[in-house]
């Protein structure tokens, strides 16, 4: 069951992993960059070609990815020509940890102990595509972790302040600092987990604090996702490869599945790519295997194949569609303080950080990357589940997680305002990729009018509104369905 947390839009748990890559991380957001004209046969671009030259295995890493923008579906990430951005708000996932709880208990301690044990490494691994093992220090400790475990590494603050001086430079018009409204002062939200507070104080290091208050929300118990790692359907084909480069190890499918989650760890961890990402170690069709390994298990965790996940995005969203569109829709039906509206109206950004499910609870709350529709929503794929099979990779999927929900992975709800005919459109944009609504795309690059997407979000909470109900808070005499985040409207 997922969490009875109140205040799942930023309290929600579960962490993983991540390399702090050094590969290409994002381009400067500022400029309008060159994209194909869309056609109707331009669709979530194709990454899972084995066959790609610019394969890079950190991009398939989903929760355990260092972040990348993004490619989405080709639509140019910068407002249409013509165009501004009036007001955003956006949920970032924390930044790279050294390693996950879960992860690190049931996956790379028991490899890192097996490893351990091999009394000849040289004889074991010489001559096999995983010979820099004879030589390998574990970057995690095999016996002790503890001050590891779920802890941000430098380069996961260098990788939020990273992201929050592109973000910064992309809204410089939108800051108070730049517009010096209210005295320059406004407010960020951080879930209180240490590694939220982290990877919070690091990008405001890169956007700039001056007159910042971080405001902490409390968080709920930890979600289950992470109990439904189902490794070890796909990989057997790596360990027989290496088996017959050298029987000694008897590598099973954990131990594969543990040394793809290294190169996302290590990598991090060093700042600096992990030779378990090396293309001698795995080959690209071994990395599709994992990743799609980790889609299906947040599919059913976190994404359409959970009844409950657009509940528990629905609170963020309609809480920011108010702050950006000055609508009404979040009204706290329970809440212990509902009237009490934001006291920075002159805010324009609104920034909060969360873990690691939030992305996934936004997009189905949202209605992206639904596979059953297509991004124009005329496509009938069957029922969801059923796009998510678990004897073969679907790669003409829409749900790939490494793009919704890597290390800093975030959702972002922007407000843009056209004046040659005044009118505005909202655009939801994933790790920078702007991803239409598949029934709202009417606006210029694929963008929904405002007032429709008011209405869209209306019907959605229609739908997926009763967050109370479906999370089994009846009763609980502080729960709220209105997210009163931005209001400190907070139960912790
Ligand atoms: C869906 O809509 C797009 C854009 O209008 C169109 O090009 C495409 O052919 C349609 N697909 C189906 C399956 O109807
Ligand atoms: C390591 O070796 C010890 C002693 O032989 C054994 O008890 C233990 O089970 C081994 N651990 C692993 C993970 O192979
Ligand atoms: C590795 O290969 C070389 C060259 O074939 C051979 O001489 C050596 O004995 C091999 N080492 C091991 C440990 O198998
Ligand atoms: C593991 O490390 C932590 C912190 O580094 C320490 O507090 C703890 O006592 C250690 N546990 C064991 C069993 O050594
Ligand atoms: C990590 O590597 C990146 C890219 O090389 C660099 O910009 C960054 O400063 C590094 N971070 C740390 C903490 O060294
Ligand atoms: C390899 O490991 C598996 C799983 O632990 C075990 O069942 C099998 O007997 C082992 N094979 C060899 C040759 O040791
Ligand atoms: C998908 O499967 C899960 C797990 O069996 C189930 O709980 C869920 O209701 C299914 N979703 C849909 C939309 O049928
Ligand atoms: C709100 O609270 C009242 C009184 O406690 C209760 O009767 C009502 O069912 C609650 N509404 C919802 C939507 O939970
Ligand atoms: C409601 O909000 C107001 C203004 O922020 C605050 O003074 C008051 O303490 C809040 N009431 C509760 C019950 O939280
Ligand atoms: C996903 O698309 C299917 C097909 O249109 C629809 O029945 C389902 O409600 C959608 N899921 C969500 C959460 O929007
Ligand atoms: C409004 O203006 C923008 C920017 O010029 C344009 O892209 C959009 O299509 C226009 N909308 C309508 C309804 O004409
Ligand atoms: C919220 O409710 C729970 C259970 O009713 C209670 O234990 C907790 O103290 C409450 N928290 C706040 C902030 O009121």
């Amino acid at each position: 069951m997922l969490p009875p947390a109140i205040l799942i839009a930023l309290a929600t748990s579960i962490t993983i992993t991540s390399a702090s890559p050094v590969p290409p991380p994002h381009r400067e957001w500022v400029q309008r960059r060159q994209v194909a004209a869309r056609s109707s046969s331009t669709l979530f671009r194709n990454t899972q070609d084995a066959t790609n030259s610019d394969f890079n295995p950190l991009h398939h890493l989903a929760g355990i990815a260092p972040y990348f923008d993004s490619p989405g579906v080709e639509l140019n990430p910068s407002p249409p020509d013509g165009c501004t951005v009036q007001s955003a708000a956006y949920l970032i996932r924390h930044s790279n940890i050294e390693a996950n709880d879960y992860d690190y208990e049931n996956v790379i301690q028991p490899f890192l102990l097996k490893l351990g044990n091999v009394t000849d490494k040289a004889a074991t691994f010489a001559n096999t595509s995983l010979a820099f093992l004879s030589t390998y220090t574990p970057l995690l400790s095999p016996t002790n972790a503890t001050s590891q475990i779920e802890m941000v590494p430098p380069s996961g603050q260098s990788d939020a302040a990273a992201l929050g001086k592109l973000i910064a430079n992309y809204h410089s018009h939108l800051t108070v600092a730049s517009t010096g409204a209210g005295n320059g002062s406004w407010d960020v939200w951080t879930a209180t987990a240490e590694r939220d507070e982290v990877t919070a104080s690091s990008f405001l290091e890169g956007f700039g604090s001056a007159g910042v208050t971080l405001v902490s929300v409390g968080e709920g118990e930890e979600a289950a996702a992470n109990s439904l790692t189902p490794h070890g359907i796909y990989a057997q084909p790596a360990a027989d490869r290496l088996n017959a480069q050298n029987a000694a190890f008897n590598f099973t499918t954990d131990d594969i599945y543990a040394m793809q989650e290294l190169c996302g760890y290590d990598t991090v961890i060093a700042n600096s790519t992990s030779p378990f990402c090396s293309s001698s170690a795995f080959t690209n069709d071994d990395w599709l295997v994992f990743e799609y390994t980790n889609d299906l298990m947040y599919h059913y965790s976190l994404g359409y194949g959970a009844e409950v996940s657009p509940f528990l995005g629905m609170p963020w969203v309609a809480a920011s569609t108010d702050l950006i569109l000055g609508t009404n829709l979040s009204i706290p039906t329970n809440s212990t303080n509902s009237t009490t509206p934001f006291q920075k109206p002159y805010q324009k950004l609104f920034i909060s950080f969360s873990h690691r499910e939030e992305p996934a609870f936004l997009v189905t709350a949202l209605g992206v990357y639904n596979n059953s529709v297509g991004i124009y929503g005329n496509e009938t794929n069957g029922p969801v589940n059923k796009t998510m099979p678990d004897t073969t990779i679907n790669t003409d999927r829409a749900w790939k997680t490494s793009e919704i929900l890597p290390f800093l992975g975030h959702v972002a709800l922007e407000n843009v305002y056209c004046p040659a005919n005044s009118t505005n459109y909202v655009r939801v944009l994933v790790n920078h990729a702007p991803i239409p609504i598949p029934t709202c795309q009417s606006g210029p690059d694929g963008s929904c009018p405002a007032s429709d997407f008011a209405e869209y979000i209306k019907e959605r909470q229609a739908l997926y509104g009763d967050f109370i109900g479906a999370c089994g808070l009846t009763g609980q005499a502080n729960a709220t369905d209105g997210l009163g985040i931005f209001v400190g409207d907070v139960l912790s």
